[in-house]
């Protein structure tokens, strides 16, 4: 990499820009994105001024769950390229500076898996089934799960071993995710070894680094036992991910024994020049248990998925970023900060108002508001310490696509819930580049494997590229200050006594340079103290006056659900 910015500690603050590969670009028309797509679209990201991407599975892999449920481990789905291609685009994202994350999925395979596939031909109790977690059913006839775990994607976590004749054979294998996930078993030695010759694999290949998907989900309680869930709904996953409270830890979440498995292959990634690293998807209940994936010998960064929790709400912001810093002090880790990704209501929708979680697909949302509310949140976002994930789409400011018809979704909880869940194709569209027309110059046809809306004509690349007021700009000028300014990226951060539903914080860089950030959440407009300066970096509107007051000063006027960077030189 010819980047100045590739220091051994490059990801400590640096920008990663998730590319969800389905939906990037298409170079060959069939509808689904593909790695020659990526490639064609690299000018772009290093325009953008991001440090580096991560990418969501490409390996061969069924589908079933957009790439998480992986068949190979060591190759590239061809609808999505070859093997020359994925080293072509580490060689050109690596010449722009611009380094390669993979992702990999540890805590299950896919049931096309050869592991999965052999296992099925032997008999529970063989070598091949102990790479799986399989067990007994319960009751006389063996007819009931093993335990009451559920799926995340609704149902039982568990499925019948049939047998060649496809009767069920009295065990079970446990799914946490769809039936064709199988979750691997991480105290047999041999998938540990696996994993670490997979992780090696493509180091040795040249990527930089891995996101590690269910980071928090590979170890499972000794004895398997039963989970006191919070409620009999069918309600697989968000109580028990957030704030434990009253609710028990579940004992297939966040397990201690899961801590060794980091430490190993934080050694791996270290044997590396430079290092290689990770970045865990940790779905914890607080920023307490999170920070315990950054000690000094385990992962390097997780994502912080309380912030993207806290929403449009000062109180709630303010605290997650506070618990945040200070847990990750304590090990010595910069924090993470995410907003939108491929799992999650695209944050322009989630924070406009009128959105309702339990009713996402049908409230009534005021989506312009929600654009700006998107946008100040997103440039306070990229002013706080540590590293940023952004998530392709959000710098044109998209919205999530809420109204797709049942027969194109395949999000498999859609399926598993009976349409009540599993909305995370919205936020999976394929993205408009160009023109006025379907694909939106996302293939060199119509194609699309999700349908687009009209209206992205309006939102597409080359629209925003022509608008200086555009998202795509605003997030352009942000990126490039953030690298600039020896204020923003790693280090303290300081409240600043605000009126109002407001926050506004100082960053100070060792030279006496600064930048203020503020953050006006209200329907009002918000004064500045004079004594905060003048010069504005950057607003998330144009709605910044600047006003003379009787003494001569010049004060600062931001408006409603505006976010502003303000500079004093050093
Ligand atoms: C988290 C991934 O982000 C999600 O897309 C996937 O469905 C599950 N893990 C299961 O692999």
């Amino acid at each position: 990499m010819t980047s100045t910015r590739r220091t051994p500690d490059w990801w400590r603050d640096a920008v990663v820009y998730q590319v969800y590969p389905r939906s990037f670009a298409d170079s060959d028309g069939d509808g689904m994105g593909d790695i020659p797509g990526l490639i064609s679209r690299l000018d772009y990201l290093e325009d953008l001024g991001v440090d580096a991407i991560w990418i969501s599975p490409y390996y061969t892999s069924p589908l079933h769950d957009g790439g998480y449920d992986v068949a190979d481990y060591r190759s590239i789905d061809a609808r999505l390229g070859t093997m020359d291609d994925v080293d072509r685009l580490i060689e050109q994202a690596h010449a722009r500076g611009i380094g390669v994350i993979m992702d990999v999925v540890p805590n299950h395979t896919s049931s096309e898996h050869p592991w999965f596939v052999e296992a099925l031909t032997t008999e529970p109790g063989s070598l091949q089934w102990d790479r799986y977690i399989v067990r007994e059913g319960s009751g006389p006839d063996r007819e009931t799960p093993p335990n009451n775990w559920r799926s995340v994607f609704h149902g039982s976590g568990w499925s019948h071993v049939r047998d060649a004749a496809g009767d069920p054979t009295g065990y079970w294998y446990l799914h946490l995710f769809d039936t064709t996930q199988p979750d691997l078993n991480w105290e047999n030695p041999e998938v540990r070894a696996e994993f670490r010759d997979i992780l090696r694999f493509w180091f040795d290949r040249g990527i930089d680094g891995f996101r590690i998907d269910v980071a928090h989900g590979l170890v499972k309680e000794e004895g398997l036992p039963d989970y006191a869930y919070p409620s009999d709904d069918d309600e697989p996953m968000q109580p028990e991910m957030f704030d434990f409270g009253d609710v028990a830890h579940a004992p297939f979440w966040d397990q201690d024994g899961v801590h060794d498995i980091y430490r190993e292959w934080r050694a791996v990634a270290d044997e590396y020049d430079p290092p290689r690293v990770f970045c865990g998807e940790t779905w914890v209940p607080n920023p307490e248990r999170l920070a315990r994936y950054q000690r000094p010998d385990e992962l390097h960064t997780s994502f912080n998925f309380a912030y993207l929790e806290a929403g449009w709400d000062a109180g709630r912001m303010r605290a997650s970023i506070d618990d945040t810093i200070a847990q990750h002090a304590k090990v010595g880790a910069p924090p993470t900060w995410v907003l939108s990704n491929h799992d999650v209501i695209r944050h322009r929708t989630r924070m406009a108002p009128g959105f309702d979680n339990q009713h996402r697909l049908t409230c009534v949302v005021d989506e312009e508001r929600g654009l700006r509310r998107a946008r100040a949140a997103t440039l306070f976002t990229m002013a706080l310490p540590g590293s940023l994930y952004l998530y392709q789409g959000e710098e044109l400011g998209l919205p999530e696509v809420r109204d797709l018809d049942a027969e194109v979704r395949q999000d498999p909880a859609w399926h598993r819930s009976g349409g009540t869940d599993g909305t995370r194709d919205g936020c999976r569209v394929p993205i408009p580049w160009s023109g006025q027309e379907p694909s939106y110059g996302f293939g060199p046809g119509a194609a699309s494997w999700l349908p687009q809306p009209a209206a992205w004509a309006d939102l597409s690349v080359e629209r925003e590229q022509a608008d200086p007021a555009s998202t795509l700009a605003m997030y352009r000028a942000a990126l490039r200050i953030r690298r600039a300014a020896a204020a923003l990226g790693e280090g303290p951060l300081t409240w600043l006594d605000v009126d109002g539903d407001a926050l506004a914080f100082q960053r100070a860089a060792a030279d006496g340079s600064t930048v203020t950030c503020v953050l006006n959440l209200s329907e009002s407009t918000l004064r500045l103290p004079t004594a905060w300066g003048s010069e504005v970096l950057l607003g998330s509107t144009d709605d910044v006056a600047v006003l003379a007051t009787d003494d001569g000063a010049e004060e600062l006027v931001l408006g409603s659900e505006t976010a502003l960077w303000i500079t004093s030189a050093s």
